[in-house]
């Protein structure tokens, strides 16, 4: 774990940890959590030119160049201000007429490129990763599903409004994600605090879909004050520069 002051702090730790190794394949999640450290990779242009950018998740039914599709915003804060060409860019085929196929060659796209190197992630309130909410198994591969109402009411930030949230989704499985070499998790904010505390004090269980990755042999969870709030001696805070 990894206890930063401020969120340009979790940012720099983030972008130090994700660009260790020169990573092939970077498996990138959206929304909050990840903003400042991907401004940190940008700043440094710490990533290879032909890194591959590995989609965790994408809604089903927005246009394709609609601002909050998951592609979208992953070309707009990562690739394009790293240069990279769009095709570097990969999501699930959300716009296939069967989606169950489709997340199926997600994952096995994925297997033939050679997996993820370093997974990021965030962490939702109810302890989801990527669109894996309580109850999925942690074996569990890329499929499409259905987001609760919760995850739809925390996501309407990003929409002009709830009605605009999309109810169906693709996301990488907690195996699939389970299988990447390196996971980086961030976390910021007092929301995290409850799903923080639990996944580092208590026994893993699907409830709490985060902790599949306990048993993982490099996972790193980053968080800032108020995230760490349950767990931390604030005494061992350190700064990342
Ligand atoms: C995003 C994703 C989600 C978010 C989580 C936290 O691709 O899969 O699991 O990481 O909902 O969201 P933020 O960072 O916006 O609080």
């Amino acid at each position: 774990m990894i206890a930063a002051s401020s969120s340009d702090d979790v940012g720099r730790a983030a972008a130090a940890l994700v660009a260790e190794g020169n990573p092939a394949v970077v498996g990138v999640a959206t929304g909050s959590s990840p903003i400042t450290a991907y401004r940190e990779l940008v700043r440094h242009r710490s990533l290879c030119d032909d890194v591959q950018l590995w989609l965790l998740d994408e809604y089903v039914g927005l246009p394709a160049r609609h601002p909050c599709r998951y592609r979208s915003v992953i070309i707009e804060q990562l690739a394009r201000p790293l240069g990279l060409p769009d095709h570097q860019v990969h999501g699930p085929d959300v716009d296939a007429a069967d989606l169950d196929d489709a997340a199926e060659r997600y994952e096995e796209d994925l297997r033939r490129l050679g997996g993820v190197d370093v997974q990021i992630l965030g962490i939702g309130r109810n302890g989801h990763i990527g669109f894996n909410e309580p109850g999925t198994p942690f074996g569990s591969r890329a499929h499409a599903g259905v987001l609760t109402e919760t995850t739809r009411a925390d996501n309407a930030r990003f929409f002009r409004d709830l009605d605009d949230v999309p109810h169906r989704m693709i996301t990488q499985g907690l195996g699939t994600i389970a299988a990447a070499r390196r996971i980086v998790l961030i976390a910021s904010g007092p929301t995290k605090r409850d799903a923080i505390t639990t996944l580092l004090t208590c026994p893993p269980t699907t409830d709490l879909p985060a902790s599949a990755l306990l048993d993982h042999p490099d996972v790193t969870i980053i968080g800032d004050q108020a995230a760490l709030a349950g767990v931390l001696d604030h005494s061992t805070l350190v700064e990342h520069t």
